[in-house]
């Protein structure tokens, strides 16, 4: 069994999809229930649950519904996530608070949580899966998407010290790491989710399909050892953000363009949610 998170929408939508079409069982979860049963009510073998992985009660109490109506636990799929796109000095303190809460906190605690079952798994069949869904953000910081890069190089890093604890023991970590997805997640992060995919039509962020990324997170499952996998391909470029020359380019150029950035930034966020940019407050 499968626990994929935020399964109602974009690219956890796309992987739930994906996964059932394959035989898998999947458990499923987001914050708004009609939008998770349209999005998967039909598909055989799916339960979704309505369960926010921001939420410490509801992080335990997902994880009772997958032991006590599926069994055992052979990966968790960690994509649920939020962005908000603006410069530091415009976003209200909560607003952060919750971005950390839900793309950092809340993959490394839903991780500690279904870990005994990944490590029970991987003991009983040979090996467990552990995806994050995180971004290219993770290699490269850019505003004006600053707090959701550093929530995004955060789970870099875990994964990759989480690797070194549990591969061993037979638990493959992969991060799966996008670039530009067609999703609703600019109007969800900025407080107008969609309610139906009619409502998202014309309100969708531009991008490659949410089933590009579905296609590698489905290959992490099947893979013979951890992937770092960029989607697409050449996207792996943004490791070289990282480099100090580069970097220090990167640290040039952008830091005087604070003005246009936040112009930028604004104007997507009016063309996703037809409100004023900049200054929404995320996750409704
Ligand atoms: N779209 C991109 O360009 C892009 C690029 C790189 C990486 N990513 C990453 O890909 C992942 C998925 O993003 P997406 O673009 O598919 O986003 P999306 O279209 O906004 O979908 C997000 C899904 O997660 C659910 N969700 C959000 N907050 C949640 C919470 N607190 N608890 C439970 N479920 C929650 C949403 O449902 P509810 O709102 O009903 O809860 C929805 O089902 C994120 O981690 C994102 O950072 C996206």
């Amino acid at each position: 069994m499968v626990l994929v998170t935020g399964g109602s929408a974009g690219i956890g939508r796309a992987t739930v999809h994906r996964l059932a079409a394959q035989g898998m069982r999947v458990v499923t979860c987001a914050r708004d229930g009609a939008r998770l049963q349209e999005a998967v009510g039909s598909l055989p073998g799916v339960l979704g649950v309505v369960a926010d992985v921001a939420d410490p009660t509801d992080r335990t109490m997902l994880l009772d519904r997958v032991r006590g109506e599926r069994g055992r636990l052979d990966a968790v799929v960690l994509n649920a996530g939020a962005g908000w796109a603006g410069l530091l000095e415009d976003m209200p303190g909560d607003v952060v608070e919750g971005i950390v809460a839900l793309n950092l906190t809340g993959v490394i605690e839903l991780t500690r949580l279904a870990l005994p079952d990944l490590l029970r798994a991987a003991e009983e069949r040979g090996r467990a899966d552990l995806v994050a869904v995180s971004s290219v953000a993770a290699w490269t910081q850019l505003p004006p998407l600053t707090v959701y890069s550093a929530t995004k190089a955060g789970v870099h890093g875990f994964v990759k010290g989480l690797r070194r604890e549990v591969t061993a023991r037979g638990v493959r970590v992969h991060t799966v790491n996008p670039f530009f997805v067609s999703t609703e997640w600019l109007a969800r992060g900025h407080g107008h989710p969609p309610t139906s995919d009619a409502d998202a039509r014309g309100r969708l962020s531009p991008g490659i399909a949410p089933g590009r990324v579905a296609d590698q997170i489905a290959g992490c499952l099947a893979a013979s050892r951890s992937r770092t996998v960029a989607v697409p391909r050449w996207a792996g470029l943004a490791r070289l953000g990282a480099v100090p020359p580069v970097d220090r380019v990167l640290d040039r150029v952008l830091s005087g363009q604070a003005g246009r950035v936040r112009e930028f930034a604004s104007r997507q966020v009016r063309k996703r949610t037809g409100a004023a940019g900049g200054s929404d407050h995320p996750n409704r």
